[in-house]
């Protein structure tokens, strides 16, 4: 049994999600597996946001040269049923005695059943979907960057997009993305906010989104940009 005391880790999301959704580049990330490999430190990738689909593979890890040694899941996992999971190199999993990693809602089986079919589905074509979709998409939100000046950025991989908003002098924008945000929910659109200045909006569709769906979501957040003045 390893001392736990003796364990060092560094956890790090491979794409920030509540930061911002910022994809940080490979020369950052391929850095911080070195460091991790030479000091004998763990690397723990939080994929709990970009994990199950929505960076159209499985895990974003895999747009990576190298695995972390643990992974932290949830959200996706069981499409909104309760259930997460480390998963993590068996010599370490090994570490644990049976009966220690338990809780109340550990191995729900309806949850761990939502999760089974989730998996199926995202195996069976909704993986491709979110990669073409999600192709889609950026090019559609690139289209609206060169139309309103307000968009400074628009970034991500597969499903896990991106919108940032700035102001004349080129700084986050958080009340744009507010006004922006209220029209599209009063809409049928529900968007999320985030980025330290609440300034980026994200675009998290179901992977098993229609280009309909996407259209008809552009065009209500099109609506949206000319009434708060984009
Ligand atoms: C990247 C990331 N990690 C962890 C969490 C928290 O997960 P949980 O609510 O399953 O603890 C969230 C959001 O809820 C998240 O976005």
């Amino acid at each position: 049994m390893v001392d736990p005391s003796q364990i060092a880790a560094m956890i790090v999301e491979p794409i920030a999600g509540e930061g911002g959704y910022i994809v940080p580049p490979e020369t950052f990330m391929q850095g911080l597996y070195e460091i991790c490999r030479k000091q004998g430190i763990l690397l723990i990738f939080d994929e709990i946001q970009t994990g199950f689909g929505r960076t159209g593979k499985m895990f974003a890890y895999e747009h990576l040269k190298y695995r972390p040694d643990i992974m932290t899941c949830a959200k996706g996992i069981a499409n909104g049923l309760p259930l997460s999971a480390i998963i993590a190199r068996r010599d370490l999993m090994e570490q644990w005695p049976a009966g220690a990693h338990g809780g109340t809602f550990g191995g729900n089986p309806l949850a761990c059943a939502a999760a089974k079919k989730v998996i199926e589905i995202l195996q069976g074509g909704s993986l491709d979907n979110a990669n073409k979709m999600g192709s889609y998409l950026f090019a559609k939100l690139n289209a609206l960057k060169s139309r309103y000046k307000s968009i400074g950025d628009v970034r991500g991989i597969g499903l896990m997009l991106g919108v940032e908003f700035i102001d004349g002098e080129g700084n986050a924008n958080g009340n744009l993305v507010y006004a922006i945000l209220d029209y599209c929910i009063g809409h049928g659109l529900i968007l999320l906010p985030c980025g330290l200045h609440k300034h980026v909006i994200r675009f998290i569709c179901a992977t098993t989104v229609t280009k309909q769906e996407i259209d008809d979501g552009l065009a209500i957040l099109e609506a949206a940009l000319q009434t708060a003045g984009a």
